[in-house]
């Protein structure tokens, strides 16, 4: 498949602030300001370009992250005083999910995006390919 996600747009009332967080959480750096966006590039390449705005509705974005990372991202997100909780309806708050045998926390974002780190994806990994 050559079609690949590039760049999204995240609204923010403070992009800077957004991104930071964002960045810091991940264990990632924001970038220098590009015209009117504060950008997150992820490991493959995808780019959050977080943009100040008002009256927007959250978003979710979810990362997928390496197991061995995760026990730092959510001491991260502890400290940041962020609400985490385990299920995509806002259940279990203070508590990490084990779907599909890994594990995955929310957390609420400085503009109140629904964001959330998993280390196996949905439905889990799929079988790898067998070519030849
Ligand atoms: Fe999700």
């Amino acid at each position: 498949m050559s079609i690949q996600l590039d760049h999204i747009i995240v609204p923010a009332p403070d992009k800077r602030a957004s991104a930071e967080f964002l960045a810091r959480i991940l264990g990632l750096e924001a970038g220098a300001q590009t015209g009117p966006f504060i950008p997150v590039t992820t490991g493959n390449g995808v780019t959050l370009d977080f943009m100040d705005a008002d009256g927007f509705r959250p978003h979710h974005c979810a990362f997928l992250v390496p197991d061995e990372e995760f026990d730092g991202i959510f001491a991260r997100i502890k400290e940041s005083g962020a609400r985490y909780y385990a299920h995509p309806d806002g259940s279990g708050a203070g508590e990490i999910n084990t779907r599909d045998g890994g594990r995955g926390v929310y957390f609420t974002d400085p503009g109140g995006h629904a964001m959330e780190v998993l280390t196996v994806p949905y439905g889990g990994w799929a079988p790898a390919s067998v070519s030849g």
